[in-house]
Parts: structure tokens; C-alpha cells; sequence
């Protein structure tokens, strides 16, 4: 019940039953801590197969937020995850899955035709009151918006690798994005427990526009072999405080997204050096080398 004086655009579009397209790093990420904080969640991939893989690793993190927040309560810990999983049901029909939605978030892969294929048929199944949003790291938000007739409810919500714990989420809209819009993807998001930040649609927007030319730059410094990954990466842990170092977040990030964003940005931009794609780095996506989740970037993990 909505009391009179709580009755604000923002309070009328509180967002409760939330829709994530793909269940990888990301969207399971996003689903997790969705359903965590109470949201009703359906969670859509390609196969069951893929979303087994996706409700173990949810498993997984919630498992080891609920050790966190409740230390010496084993029982609160199980029942925190037994709530959070019953909030997260599995489909593989991404047009049925979005015919109670108050939001949609779209977390597939970095390809602009694939998510426009998506876009335009979720748009015709969708209900009128349901708000789009892509986590695209690095495509325009209004080009993706484009094949639909929801600019108005369509925006960028931009999440953070691992979303259970990184605190930032950056909000874009998009010239078309209406205010109520806006105010209800800001509001869901602090509901969510993420500390939010507004963003115009340009390229990577606030963290990516930095980190990525950032990454690339350290990865250069490595193969002119002005020094070693692992004194980078020590260097910019203990002088200037960051938690990982450069080289071992760009096998955390992924090679094939990082490599993807700046082959993206060098094609729009190429005048732009710091939008360079790396030798070294398009020679481990070529050799099937992505980081952390193939087991060997820069660095072999076990
Ligand atoms: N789920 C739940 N909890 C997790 C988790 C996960 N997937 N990963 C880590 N944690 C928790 C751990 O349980 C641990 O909790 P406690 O403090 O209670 O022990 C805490 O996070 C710290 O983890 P670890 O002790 O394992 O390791 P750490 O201290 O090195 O932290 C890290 C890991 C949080 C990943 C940290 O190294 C870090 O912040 N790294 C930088 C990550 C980053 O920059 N991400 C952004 C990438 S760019 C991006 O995502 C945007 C894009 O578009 C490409
Ligand atoms: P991922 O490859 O781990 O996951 C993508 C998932 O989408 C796969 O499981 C795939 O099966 C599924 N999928 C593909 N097409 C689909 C469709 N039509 N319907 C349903 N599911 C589909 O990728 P990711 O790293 O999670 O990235 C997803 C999105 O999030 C990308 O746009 C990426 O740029 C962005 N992003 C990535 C990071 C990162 O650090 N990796 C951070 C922020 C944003």
C-alpha cells in the first residue's frame, strides 16, 4: 500500500519482478543479488544446461555472502539462502519470461546484432509498463534502444565483476529516457544495495573509459618489457593502493570483453592511442587464452 505522501513517480514504479537475459558472469551476478534483497527473478539462458551452470555458481556466492553477514548463525545463513534461491526461477523463453516484468536487464554477449534481435522481440511481448535496460560494458545504450518503441523506458544499468561485492552501479540514460525512468532505475538500484552514479551514453562510460585505456596501457608497458606483469601488478597494489594489479584484472575482466571493447572503440575512434587493441592480448583470445574462467591468461590459475 502506497500512503499518500509516499506516493511519488518513483514509489508508483517501485520495481519488484525483475528479468535477466543471460545467466554468465554477469546476469548471474545480477539475479543473485536481485533475488537477495528481495525481488521476484527469472532468470533466461539459452539451454539447461547453461542454467544449471548459472544456479550453481549463484549457489556458490550467496553461499558466501550469507557466511559473511551472518558469521555465527548457521541457521540464518541457510535460511538467507534457501529465501534468495526460491526468489530465482530458470527459463529458456525469453518472450514468456518477461510478461510480468517490471524490468528487464539484458546481460548476453557484446554483440550489437544480437542484442538488437533480442530487443525487438522482447519489445513486442513485453507489457507497456516494463522498463529495458542493458549492461553492455562499452556499446552505445541509445544504439541498442534504437529497435524499440520504449526509449523512453529503455536505459543502461552497469554492473561490476563481482557484482555480490563491488558497490557501484552506474545508472545511463539515454536523451529519450524519461525522468520516471530514470527515478525508478535510481531507486531500484539503491533497493538492490548499490551505491549508484548517473552517466551520460558515451563510450565506457565512467569506470570503463578509464579502466580500459588503463589495462591496455599496463599491458603495453609489459610487452615493450619496460617491466614485468607481476612488478605492474605489484607496483599498482602497493603504490597506488589498488586491489589487484592491472595485468591480473585484465585476466580477471576476461580478454575476449576487454579485447572486444577496444576492438569496438579503435573501429569508431581510430585516431584515439589509448583505443589501441594489444598484440599480446589478441594473441591469447586467438589461442583461447580468456583468464581466470579458461584457466590461463597472463597469468595459469588452477
Ligand atoms: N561472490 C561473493 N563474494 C565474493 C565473491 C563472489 N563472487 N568474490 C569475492 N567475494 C568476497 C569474499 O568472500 C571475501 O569476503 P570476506 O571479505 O568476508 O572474506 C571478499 O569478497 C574478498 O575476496 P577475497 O578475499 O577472495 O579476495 P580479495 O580480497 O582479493 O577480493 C575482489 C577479491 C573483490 C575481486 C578484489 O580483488 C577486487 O575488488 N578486485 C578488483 C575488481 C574490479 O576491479 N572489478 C571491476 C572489473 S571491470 C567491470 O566489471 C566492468 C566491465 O564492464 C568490464
Ligand atoms: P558471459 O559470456 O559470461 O555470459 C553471457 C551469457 O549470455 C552466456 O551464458 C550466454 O549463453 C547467454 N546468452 C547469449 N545470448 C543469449 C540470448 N539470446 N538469450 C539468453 N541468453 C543468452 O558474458 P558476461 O561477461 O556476463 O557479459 C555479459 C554482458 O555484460 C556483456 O554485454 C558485457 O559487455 C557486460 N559486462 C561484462 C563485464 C565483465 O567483467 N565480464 C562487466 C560488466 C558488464
Amino acid at each position: 500500500i502506497i500512503t499518500r505522501g509516499l506516493a511519488t513517480s518513483a514509489a508508483r514504479n517501485a520495481i519488484k519482478n525483475v528479468t535477466v537475459i543471460g545467466g554468465g558472469l554477469m546476469g548471474s551476478g545480477i539475479a543473485q543479488v536481485a533475488a537477495q534483497t528481495g525481488h521476484n527473478v527469472t532468470l533466461v539462458e539459452v539451454n539447461a544446461d547453461i542454467l544449471k551452470k548459472a544456479e550453481g555458481s549463484i549457489v556458490n556466492s550467496v553461499g558466501r555472502v550469507a557466511k559473511k553477514m551472518y558469521k555465527d548463525d548457521a541457521a540464518a545463513a541457510k535460511k538467507f539462502l534457501e529465501e534468495t534461491q526460491s526468489r530465482i526461477k530458470g527459463s529458456t523463453e525469453p518472450a514468456k519470461s518477461v510478461s510480468d516484468a517490471d524490468l528487464v536487464i539484458e546481460a548476453i554477449v557484446e554483440n550489437m546484432d544480437i542484442k538488437h534481435k533480442l530487443f525487438k522481440s522482447l519489445d513486442e511481448a513485453a507489457p507497456a509498463k516494463t522498463i529495458f535496460a542493458s549492461n553492455t560494458s562499452s556499446l552505445s545504450i541509445g544504439e541498442i534502444a534504437s529497435v524499440t518503441s520504449r526509449k523512453d523506458r529503455f536505459g543502461g544499468l552497469h554492473f561490476f565483476n563481482p557484482v555480490a561485492v563491488m558497490k557501484l552501479l552506474e545508472v545511463v540514460r539515454i536523451p529519450e529516457t524519461s525522468e520516471d525512468t530514470y527515478q525508478a532505475m535510481m531507486a531500484w538500484g539503491k533497493a538492490i544495495g548499490k551505491t549508484c552514479i548517473t552517466c551520460k551514453d558515451t563510450p565506457g562510460f565512467v569506470v570503463n573509459r578509464l579502466l580500459v585505456p588503463y589495462l591496455a596501457e599496463a599491458i603495453r608497458m609489459m610487452e615493450r618489457g619496460d617491466a614485468s606483469a607481476r612488478d605492474i601488478d605489484i607496483a599498482m597494489k602497493l603504490g597506488a593502493g589498488y586491489p589487484m594489479g592491472p595485468i591480473e584484472l585484465s585476466d580477471y575482466v576476461g580478454h575476449d570483453t576487454s579485447n572486444s571493447i577496444v576492438q569496438g572503440w579503435h573501429k569508431k575512434f581510430p585516431d584515439n592511442p589509448l583505443f589501441k587493441p594489444c598484440d599480446s592480448q589478441q594473441k591469447l583470445v586467438a589461442a583461447g587464452k580468456l583468464g581466470v574462467k579458461t584457466g590461463e591468461g597472463y597469468y595459469k590459475y588452477n
